[in-house]
């Protein structure tokens, strides 16, 4: 009798255990982190289990950015007293996260109705285009899609900008005027207002980076020409750059 109570007992216990590994696995799957099976799910898996996937990614690849953080942050006060230009930059990288708050503050889309961003644009011509350097690519933000469409592979932070810091920031913004998007101003008009609208980006890009205890300038001392050609850029205005980095 005590020896079949014994039995049932294990038995028991090894049903217990095979629904806790069912359980599991079953959760594993859920997750998306099984096996992966081709190159994109290998990109999907690492993006999921690295926060600084973006800057150590070698798969030439776009890819969707963690959901920015809409709340939060120092008051607009205190952002304000903060604000500075600083050249010592920590070659330290940013996590995707980082990258994703930033590109957002910078001229995500903060009002889905209309496609609106966080910063204003000349009759919301809605032109300026944000390209991200990083150590190993170039990507453009899309804003509407919270999204980063890969543009070339490569190290080219050093050409974003002609400043040696340039080098050593993990990330430099490129802001670039679509003059298709500005087709009903004239010549004048087109070079007014996209220097004027980048300006509120940059500043966006400034107010986050005080807030948020990073570093960066805003430059305009760059090669536009050098940078237009790395881009494959025709009918656009190449206008700043602005690296971004934990301060040394
Ligand atoms: C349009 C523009 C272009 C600039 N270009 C450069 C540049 O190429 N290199 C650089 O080191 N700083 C550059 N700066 C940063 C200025 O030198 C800096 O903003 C100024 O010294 C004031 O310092 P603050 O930003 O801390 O107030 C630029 C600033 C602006 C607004």
């Amino acid at each position: 009798m005590a020896n079949k109570g014994k039995i049932g007992y294990q038995l028991l216990c090894i049903a217990l255990l095979a629904v806790i590994f069912l359980l599991v696995w079953q959760n594993k799957n859920a997750a998306g982190l099984e096996s992966p099976t081709s190159e994109n799910d290998m990109a999907v898996a690492s993006q999921a289990l690295d926060p600084t996937y973006i800057l150590n990614s070698t798969v030439r690849d776009s890819f969707d950015l963690p959901f920015p953080t809409e709340k939060g942050g120092m008051p607009l006060q205190e952002a304000l007293k903060n604000r500075r230009t600083n050249r010592l930059f920590s070659d330290k990288p940013l996590s995707d996260q980082q990258i994703s708050d930033l590109l957002w503050s910078a001229n995500g889309v903060n009002k889905i109705d209309g496609n609106m961003r966080t910063a204003p644009s000349s009759r919301n011509s809605q032109e300026i285009d944000i390209y991200l350097f990083t150590k190993v690519a170039v990507y453009k933000y899309d804003a509407a899609r919270n999204y980063l469409f890969f543009v070339r592979a490569g190290d080219y932070r050093a050409k974003a900008g002609l400043n040696d810091f340039f080098s050593v920031a993990p990330i430099a913004l490129v802001y670039v005027a679509d003059l298709k998007k500005m087709a009903d101003y004239d010549e004048a008009g087109r070079d007014f207002y996209s220097a004027t609208d980048v300006g509120f980006v940059s500043q966006n890009v400034y107010l986050h980076c005080a807030s948020e205890n990073l570093a960066t300038v805003v430059c305009g001392y760059i090669s536009r020409e050098e940078i237009a050609n790395l881009l494959g850029i025709s009918n656009g205005r190449v206008l700043l750059s602005q690296p971004v980095g934990l301060t040394k």
